[in-house]
């Protein structure tokens, strides 16, 4: 979604502020712009749409020579996508960038006639809101504390105005902010990746926070303008873990370092010798642990698919608790009920997923315990849960979600073990789930070495069809929900996941030959059954791929089949899985799709 990059230093703002908006590119957005002060306190702005190499030409011909400045790229909420609606936006002296929505914009709009609007945004509405305080002697500080008291909404903003020229102000609440502190220079950005390498050395702003930031100073309020201490933290992570790092695109390197990823997830979480695994996070003592009786399980998306394949193992091996998994955006407005001894996994790879946090703030006023399931470290679900655990699977920066999919599977998987230990579930079966987490680092580089080239070559047979379904029973049901939503967004076939069981009511009346379809077979209990929805489809003329861990000696027939060959019992779906990723790269790349920024999407969607 939108970003946010904020300098004022001693070099030229127009290069700190450029390279800070190409690092937070990933998240997705449509125009983009920048608004400096030069040395004699003149305003300039420059907005362009498209990519931000728009705006670099823009610049190029008329460069910014400014030592403080703002800059925004924007993923288009109030109005289309124009160069007008593109930030920063101006009203009087006040100039502003903002993320997140102005829900009562239009009232807001209606009580200021004096202003003459040339967007449709809701933020020139805030812009001219703070103009119409910024009168006498209120400063430009007062002007936003005073204005943002009349906003309903979420917002992170930085202001300034040329009749201060040596601050920006900054403030948030429900969208994340990161104030830099470097040598003789304050950076902000929405996301820290936009600071490395400038600065380790941050204050995560908090909701209602506002600061006051100077080249050397940061001077930190509430929005009645009180003073509030500053605890600086440590920003995690370092550049090169933005880079491509040799590959075409993002995503398929972070396809490709999953082994690495998730051997990151499992360090020192599981002892294999002790059939047992422990997540330090989540400060429960044995006997908490023990009186948990309810488990539910939130997020959007990939998140929401990583939560139901981990309650399908947690009902395998936890006796006695109920699993509910459920999607953010519906649940927020449910009239839930947590039975007693409930907790809740908010599951969330950006940790700033708008509809997430707001079920987990739900939740936790009912009274029950919510537990992180977070990549980005410090963002705000991080801060916000009672306990929970890191994935640590690094910046992914690719809008589509792989290798923080498996991560998060595999951090629940840790919980579901410690959750089965403390309920007397079977040891047997929790020593093989260590044994099985431990070795898929290994399993899952073997897979992705051996079934690359084959995926690739299919991808180029079926990148031209429009449609597809994906298919699966019992764990690879998730799977296929998975491996729909990592096609349609990056390749924009429209392709749909259903359980294998579910075809006969619905779906099947779509198979034709202009569908193909992709099976998710286990060898096992379904195997037959799952064999059954196949032939089904290929009676009615569809294209089946299969990818399964069924051996050769296990009859399949359809028009291609990928075998992996994997001694696991419980966990061959997140391999399944890793097939399903690569296709769907594969297949966006044939279709020359922009692999990494597909089309109206953001990587962390921070409004509703
Ligand atoms: O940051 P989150 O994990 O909370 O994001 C949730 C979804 O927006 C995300 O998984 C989305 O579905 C991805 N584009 C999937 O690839």
């Amino acid at each position: 979604m939108c970003g946010i990059v904020g300098y004022v230093g001693k070099k030229t703002a127009q290069d700190i502020l450029i390279n800070g908006l190409k690092r937070l590119e990933y998240r997705g957005y449509d125009s983009a712009g920048i608004a400096t002060l030069d040395e004699d306190a003149n305003p300039h702005c420059a907005r362009s749409v498209g990519k931000i190499a728009e705006l670099e030409k823009v610049l190029a011909a008329k460069p910014h020579e400014g030592k403080i400045g703002i800059g925004h790229t924007r993923w288009a909420t109030h109005g289309g996508v124009t160069v007008n609606n593109a930030h920063p936006h101006r009203a009087g002296d006040v100039f502003l960038v903002h993320n997140g929505i102005i829900e009562n914009y239009k009232e807001l709009k209606a009580k200021l006639s004096d202003h003459e609007f040339k967007s449709d945004t809701d933020t020139e509405v805030l812009a001219a809101l703070i103009d119409s305080y910024y009168k006498g002697k209120a400063t430009l500080a007062d002007a936003v504390a005073k204005a943002l008291s009349e906003v309903r909404g979420t917002y992170g903003i930085i202001a300034f105005s040329p009749r201060e020229p040596e601050q920006l102000v900054v403030a948030r609440f429900g969208s994340p902010l990161i104030v830099g502190l470097g040598k003789d220079e304050t950076i902000i950005a929405s996301d820290a990746s936009a600071l490395l390498g400038y600065t380790r050395n941050a204050i995560y702003l908090n909701d209602g926070e506002l600061a006051i930031c100077t080249r050397d100073d940061i001077d930190l309020r509430n929005l009645k303008l009180e003073s509030i201490k500053a605890k600086p933290e440590e920003i995690q992570g370092d550049a090169e873990q933005i880079q491509k790092g040799g590959y075409d695109h993002f995503l398929l390197k972070e396809i490709m370092e999953q082994p690495t990823t998730l051997h990151n997830t499992l360090s020192g979480r599981i002892n294999v010798k002790q059939g047992t695994m422990r997540l330090g996070g989540f400060n429960l003592t044995p006997k908490e642990l023990r009186e948990i009786e309810h488990v539910v399980i939130v997020g959007c998306g990939t998140a929401y698919y990583a939560g139901l394949l981990a309650s399908y193992y947690i009902e395998q091996i936890v006796p006695d608790v109920t699993t509910e998994v459920v999607i953010a955006s519906e649940y927020r407005y449910r009239s839930f009920h947590l039975p007693k001894h409930s907790v809740a996994l908010i599951v969330s790879q950006s940790g700033e997923t708008a509809d997430t946090l707001a079920c987990l703030r739900e939740i936790k006023q009912r009274g029950a315990k919510v537990f992180g399931i977070v990549n980005v470290v410090g963002s705000t679900i991080a801060r916000e849960v009672d306990g929970g655990s890191y994935v640590y699977a690094g910046p992914e920066i690719s809008v589509a979600s792989t290798k923080a999919f498996t991560s998060q599977v595999a951090t629940m998987l840790i919980f579901a073990g410690m959750l089965s230990e403390a309920h007397g579930g079977n040891r047997e079966t929790i020593a093989k789930l260590a044994t099985e987490l431990d070795a898929l680092p290994d399993e899952i580089a073997k897979t992705l070495e051996t079934c690359a080239p084959i995926m690739k070559e299919l991808a180029g047979k079926y990148c031209k069809y429009d449609d597809a379904l994906y298919l699966g029973r019992d764990t690879a049901f998730p799977i296929a929900l998975e491996g729909a939503l990592k096609l349609k967004e990056i390749s924009y076939i429209h392709a749909e996941g259903y359980a294998t069981g579910e075809l006969k009511h619905g779906p099947i009346a779509l198979v034709d030959s202009t569908y193909f379809e992709v099976f998710n077979i286990l060898k096992g209990r379904l195997f037959e059954k799952s064999i059954g929805g196949l032939q089904e489809v290929r009676a009615r003329g569809g294209k089946a791929i299969v990818l399964t861990d069924a051996p050769e000696s296990l009859d399949i027939e359809a028009d291609d089949i990928v075998r992996i060959d994997t001694k696991f019992e419980l966990l061959t779906p997140i391999l399944l899985n890793t097939l399903q990723q690569l296709f769907a790269y594969y297949v966006a790349v044939a279709r020359g799709n922009d692999v990494d920024q597909p089309r109206n999407l953001a990587k962390s969607v921070t409004v509703e």
